[in-house]
């Protein structure tokens, strides 16, 4: 079969893949498709390839993904996966949703870029979104999670003067000089130091970070239930303490919802579930259906440090990801993905409590971790032969976090596969 063929043939599933699509989701029959073998030469292809032009910083799985609708995705032999990493927790709307496509379609005809020497309207009426959606007061923007922490981060050193940041065991804000400070895994920071480092103590404790902040401290960076670190969900009361602690030195505080925002926990942002009201947020992942974005927004008595030229980037809030964002937004309010999360995730997490033995299920929403003895990564390598996308954060932490979208159809059948999994001695 040659490559126009085998993209036909794609085209046709995919139709009809996406042309059954029911209000549970994108969940359907499970029969496999053949396997292509123009498939597995084009993945054995550019694998080999990748080694020797890519830049070796990834540890990726032997998949070459060529599709996705909802919260599917089918590789270059046409073999369908669930996606329950939802390319790490950014397609909360699902993979290319109808809307996002043709906002994306639509602005790319008038205007893409033009950097920010001049107005547009979408980055305007996103920034006025975002506000409402979120109770702050202004709009930074940038181009991924990592960014959004940088601007945070300078705001707090121009609003306080003080460059000391306290952040939490197993965070993880990013990996750019400024950010990686903040991120714990030492095997991260140790062959970059120096670095602006973090002073770092464990999460979800009160009078550990009551230790830890002074009239030295310019930050507090938290995260809402910490991704990266294993899907660690605190008590409600710790972010509240966070709030009182950072008020009485005078230092920011800055919860990091760049996985946790968009409906991912079952609210709008992670920040809902304990009710405060931070100095700095920062989005990205799930802000622009797919598109690479990242905002930081602040408190306008915050904001206002910072000076013509303080800080800047020359794709940020483009007029593409901009109306991007506001198709994503808009699908997540009319298909209330927010209560969705909140509904198939306790539904997810209760399936796995009654199937899985696991030493723990956690998690907010569709943002589920899954404990277990077992080797994790090995479990990632035999759910995605079963055609289930998995991630491990740690030898022994699933992380699962589908489309909001997603259908129960779907939970169950991965819940099924990882009890099949499970079981094998
Ligand atoms: C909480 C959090 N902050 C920051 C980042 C960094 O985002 P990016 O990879 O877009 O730079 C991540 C990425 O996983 C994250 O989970």
């Amino acid at each position: 079969m040659t490559k126009k063929e085998s993209d036909e043939k794609m085209k046709m599933k995919m139709k009809s893949e996406t042309e059954t699509k029911t209000d549970e989701g994108t969940d359907k029959g499970t029969e496999m498709p053949e396997l292509d073998l123009s498939g597995a030469e084009r993945t054995a292809r550019i694998v080999e390839l990748e080694r020797e032009s890519v830049v070796q910083t990834y540890t990726r799985q032997p998949v070459l993904l060529v599709k996705g609708a909802g919260a599917r995705v089918w590789d270059a032999s046409g073999k369908e996966y669930l996606d329950f990493v939802a390319g790490i927790a950014v397609n909360n709307v699902g993979h290319c949703h109808p809307s996002v496509v043709e906002a994306i379609a639509r602005q790319a005809k008038d205007l893409i870029h033009t950097s920010n020497l001049y107005y547009t309207e979408n980055q305007v009426f996103l920034a006025e979104e975002l506000k409402t959606l979120t109770g702050m007061d202004r709009a930074f923007y940038c181009n991924s999670g990592a960014e959004s922490v940088e601007a945070a981060l300078k705001l707090a050193r121009r609003a306080t003067g003080r460059s000391e940041i306290v952040a939490a065991v197993h965070s993880f804000h990013g990996r750019t000089l400024g950010s990686l400070g903040a991120t714990y895994k030492p095997m991260y920071r140790e062959p970059f130091r120096p670095l602006n480092e973090a002073k770092f103590v464990p999460y979800d404790d009160p009078e550990a970070l009551k230790a830890a902040v002074s009239k030295e401290t310019s930050a507090v960076i938290l995260e809402p239930v910490q991704g990266e670190g294993g899907v660690n969900v605190p008590k409600p009361d710790y972010l509240r303490a966070a709030r009182q602690i950072c008020d009485d030195c005078g230092a920011l505080l800055i919860l990091d919802e760049v996985q946790t925002g968009f409906g991912r926990t079952g609210r709008w942002f992670g920040k809902e579930h304990s009710g405060i009201t931070p100095d700095a947020m920062t989005l990205a992942k799930g802000i622009a259906g797919g598109l690479p974005m990242g905002a930081m927004l602040a408190a306008e008595t915050v904001t206002d440090v910072f000076q013509k030229g303080d800080h800047a980037s020359t794709f940020g809030g483009g007029p593409l990801v901009c109306a991007a964002a506001l198709a994503s937004i808009g699908a997540i309010k009319e298909e209330k993905l927010v209560e969705r999360s909140e509904q198939m995730g306790a539904y997810f997490r209760s399936r796995l409590n009654d199937e899985i033995d696991a030493k723990e299920v956690r998690g907010l929403g569709l943002m589920v971790g899954v404990e277990l003895e077992a080797s994790c990564p090995e479990i990632v390598n035999q759910a995605r032969e079963r055609g289930v996308l998995l991630n491990a954060t740690s030898e022994h932490v699933l992380r699962m976090v589908p489309p909001l979208v997603v259908g129960k159809g779907e939970i169950d059948r991965v819940v099924k596969v990882l009890g099949e999994i499970l079981e094998k001695p």
